[in-house]
Parts: C-alpha cells; structure tokens; sequence
C-alpha cells in the first residue's frame, strides 16, 4: 500500500495532476512509452537466508549485505534491473520462489541437478566446497570417513546436509539438522555434536570469527566434490535470467567481480 501510494505520489509529480489517474503507475508508465518512469528499472524481490556470512547476513543497522548482496547487486545495475533483499528462511525459500512472493533467490544456493527440475540458475558466480568442522578436543577426524560413527551438525536441506546423509544414512539419528548454519555451529560448540558439516566459506568464517571456543576444520578434497553458487529463478523466466547473466558477464569483464571478491576472500 505505502508503496503504491508512493509510486502513485511521484507519478503525480511526473505527469501533473490532471493525467491517467484511473491507472495504475506501471500500465500508466508503459502507455506513455518514453516517459522517465517508464525508465525505471524494476525492482525484482530477492530472497535470501540472511544467518550465512560472508555471503549473505545482517549487520549491526539489520541491513542484509554480504558477497552474493554486492555481486547481485552490481550485476543488476548492468543488467538493467534492481533488486530489494528480503531475509527468507532457509526452509521454505525454494516454495517462496515457486510461489511468486520471491522473484529471485541469491542465498549461496549450489546448483544442482535435482533442484535445476524445479528452478533455473544463473550462471555459476562461486566455487564452494563442503568443509568439516570438529569440536574442541576431537582429534580423530582427519578425513570425511572418520565421520561414520559420530554425530554430526547440518543446515536442513543443504548440500551439507545430503553429503552427510551418503555416509551416515538418512535416517540416521547422528545427524542432527538445523535451520541455519550457525545454530548447526553452536552445537558444536557445545559439545552436542562432535562434528558439523558446510559450505567451506561459512564454515572457515564462523571458526575464525570465534577463535575462543577450539573448534577446527578438517579439509576432505577427495570425498567433497566442487560446488557452484547460482542466483535461482522460477522455471522459465527467462527473461530475468537473461538479464542476470548479461549482469554477471558484465561485471566479470570489468572488474567489478573481482573487485568484490577480492574484498571478502582474498585475491583469488
Ligand atoms: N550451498 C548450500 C546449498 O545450496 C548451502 C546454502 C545455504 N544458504 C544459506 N543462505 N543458508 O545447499
């Protein structure tokens, strides 16, 4: 409504008060073809588990920034489109999406095959990689296999959570799920969990934001394949995910990618 009203109140000033009032701003603005507003770009709702940082998270003014907020963000502006982040729960984000209350999702979602039946994804932004962590005091765990016969930390639904699930069996009761990244840490940390497992960019900067508590990481290249982030649309819009990738190549080829790589992990 307060929007609406909004847009309403700046095409008043636009047109002045005597024109197409009747209609609403949008059908008023493509009427009127080469008017200002009908150059506004569109803002495209983004939903994002906003509890995974580096990527995606809340700072001190409850604003939600990140990595995939900055690539997105830039890639929209040379894409033609701009965006506005809404915080969504990790489960449920993907029916979000179908839904149409989301129009994208950019929550260092991995692509894979199962989910690209369901979803489009942009072209790969990030490679990722699953990553082991161990509490304080667990010295056995050295590859992913060590992992058998202990219990072990996962985000619900996540990549981490079926790697985990190949090993120990899905019904396993080791496994111990949770809806966000840091609640699968914290129990680490209090020795609920022996282990926890996740997306290695998360996992490395949890650990090194909490130095104090003894947890460790365990790398395991050889049992966790790659993985790559891709930004998800409904099935079928095309025309979002072209304007999407038109924005990735764009800022790749200028910089910009690396720029905000740079930033958050280090010149690659
Ligand atoms: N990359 C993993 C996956 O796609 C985990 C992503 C979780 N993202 C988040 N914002 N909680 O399953």
């Amino acid at each position: 409504r307060t929007l609406l009203a909004g847009m309403l109140v700046s095409v008043f000033a636009l047109y002045g008060c005597g024109k197409q009032q009747s209609e609403t701003p949008a059908a008023s603005a493509e009427a009127s073809g080469a008017a200002p507003a009908a150059a506004e770009a569109r803002t495209y709702v983004v939903g994002t588990d906003a509890s995974y940082a580096p990527f995606e998270f809340q700072n001190d003014k409850q604003e939600i920034v990140g990595f995939d907020v900055e690539v997105l963000t830039a890639a929209a502006a040379k894409g033609g489109f701009k965006v506005r982040f809404e915080n969504t729960p990790w489960e449920g984000i993907f029916a979000t999406l179908a839904q149409g209350d989301r129009d994208l999702l950019a929550s260092a979602i991995t692509i894979t095959d199962e989910r690209k039946q369901s979803m489009d994804f942009s072209e790969p932004y990030f490679e990722a990689r699953q990553l082991i962590a161990v509490g304080k005091g667990v010295t056995d765990v050295k590859t992913f296999q060590d992992l058998k016969n202990k219990k072990v930390a996962v985000q619900t639904g996540t990549t981490g959570d079926e790697v985990v699930q190949k090993l120990l069996g899905k019904t396993n009761p080791n496994i111990k799920r949770f809806e966000s990244m840091p609640l699968a840490l914290k129990e680490l940390e209090s020795g609920g969990v022996e282990a926890a497992v996740g997306d290695n960019g998360v996992v490395s900067n949890y650990v090194r934001n909490n130095p104090q508590n003894g947890i460790a990481t365990v790398e395991d290249t050889q049992s966790f394949a790659p993985e790559y982030y891709g930004f998800a649309v409904k099935k079928g819009n095309k025309e979002m995910l072209d304007k999407i990738n038109a924005g990735l190549k764009a800022i790749k080829e200028d910089g910009t990618y690396d720029a905000i790589y740079g930033k958050y992990f280090g010149a690659k």
